[in-house]
């Protein structure tokens, strides 16, 4: 028996497939296989915005003639859309060909709802909340030599135009303790890079052990590996944090620290309990004390009532921060959201020009700060092999993917690249 994942949105549900997978190996499916050939398919989604939602009901939906020709084969929808409010009625209305429906907070329930399928015509399971901090599923991962690792799940922040808090439920910290028994466990296993997961890390807690204590913790597991976390927001960023990552040369020095916008009446809209002026000291903060470190973050045009001159100041926070990248977004209005309800919706056609602008700006950063690479030497971690360029890839610490030829394989190794060239985020190069 083989399945097919299907995975939308972020890092967080690509783990979170890993898991499904891990899952789906404990009763007996032995493999992947294209949707075609598989016995089951499980949609993983994201209902983050409005895009993601309108790709998966397509992708479901294209499966209508599929299931028909293939009775005995199983359609599975979980994740934050089958989670949303009014979503799985909808879903069974529109497909009536689904036979599984999972929320976010009960996914190692996934075997026990299959069993019960054989004797339903049609299982829907859906919990308001987790009581667990642990999933109870070891993840099948194929991220290797990086590995996920959840640390907080859901989100207590409320921002007004965000579904998350809704769909994922409030905040909730694993124990520190499986957390390090966990990252041992990889290490040992061989996983280069680390990477700790979280709607905001930032507000971890486990008894005394708060966000920079756990770093603390986990970058001095033995063994040579990179050490990554997102996401901060920007209110929790502390001086305590930076010095955690002062101190310990595993933890890379990427901070990835969503701005949202770059106005003060905006994020005041936003709910993110920061000023511009507050967010540009965190910035001034991280660069005093990790000069050659990088900053990313998300941003989003065209929020309710967003004016020229507003969506000018977001423009130029790019500037001011100097962010390496971002991830920008058109607002997408969420039912049920606090900024859906805002009056002043902004025009498509305004902030699909806005975020043309945005990401020209963003853009330029990344290019000037590529090109800063070229002549430089830096440690790739070696990722994978790009069969189309027929040269392997990797990361460096700060984030940018690095391509060269290597006569034998070296994914999982910590390579040393001379830059020859720098095309926007890429850089390419040979090893020395
Ligand atoms: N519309 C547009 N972007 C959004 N994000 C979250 N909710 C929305 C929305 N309704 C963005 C934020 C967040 C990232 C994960 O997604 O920038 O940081
Ligand atoms: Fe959404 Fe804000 Fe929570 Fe991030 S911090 S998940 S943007 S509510």
């Amino acid at each position: 028996m083989k399945y097919h994942i299907v995975t939308y949105g972020c890092q967080m549900n690509v783990h979170e497939s890993e898991k499904i997978a891990g899952l789906l190996r404990g009763i007996g499916y032995t493999g992947e296989a294209p949707a075609e050939d598989a016995d089951i398919i499980v949609f993983n989604t994201c209902c983050i915005r409005e895009n993601a939602e309108n790709h998966a009901f397509g992708n479901i939906g294209a499966l209508k003639k599929l299931k028909r020709r293939r009775k005995g084969m199983l359609i599975a929808v979980g994740g934050c859309m089958a989670q949303e409010e009014g979503k799985a009625a909808l879903l069974v209305k529109k497909f009536p060909f689904i036979d599984i429906i999972f929320g976010t907070h009960n996914v190692a329930e996934l075997p026990a709802l299959i069993e019960r399928k054989k004797r339903e015509k049609k299982v829907v399971s859906l919990l308001q909340d987790r009581a667990e901090t642990e999933d109870g599923a070891e993840a099948f991962r194929t991220s290797y030599p990086n590995a996920w690792v959840n640390i907080t799940y859901g989100c207590n922040n409320f921002c007004t135009y965000c579904i998350v808090p809704y769909v994922r439920g409030r905040e909730k910290s694993r124990s520190a303790e499986r957390i390090l028994e966990e990252v041992r466990t990889l290490v040992a296993a061989g996983y280069k890079e680390i990477t700790l997961l979280g709607q905001n890390v930032n507000s971890y807690r486990d008894g005394d052990t708060d966000f920079p204590a756990l770093l603390d913790r986990v970058a001095s597991v033995e063994g040579k590996f990179r050490l990554r976390f997102m996401t901060s927001h920007p209110k929790d960023f502390s001086s305590a944090l930076v010095a955690v990552m002062k101190k310990h040369d595993k933890i890379c020095n990427l901070l990835h620290l969503p701005a949202q916008s770059g106005s003060t009446r905006i994020l005041s809209l936003m709910n993110r309990r920061y000023t511009r002026e507050e967010y540009l000291e965190k910035v001034a903060l991280f660069r005093r004390e990790i000069p050659d470190g990088e900053l990313t973050t998300d941003l989003i045009v065209g929020f309710p009532t967003e004016t020229e001159e507003e969506f000018g100041e977001t423009l130029s926070l790019v500037k001011e921060a100097d962010f390496s990248s971002a991830f920008t977004f058109i607002y997408s209005p969420r039912t049920g959201t606090k900024a859906a309800a805002m009056e002043g919706q902004i025009p498509e056609a305004v902030s699909k020009a806005r975020i043309a602008r945005l990401i020209e700006q963003v853009n330029e950063n990344t290019r000037r700060k590529s090109e800063k690479y070229v002549g430089k030497t830096i440690e790739v971690l070696c990722e994978d092999f790009d069969e189309k360029k027929g040269m392997y890839l990797g990361r460096e610490p700060l984030g940018r993917m690095g391509y060269f030829p290597c006569a034998t394989n070296c994914v999982g190794e910590f390579v040393q690249m001379k830059v020859t060239r720098a095309n926007g985020v890429s850089l390419y190069g040979e090893l020395v």
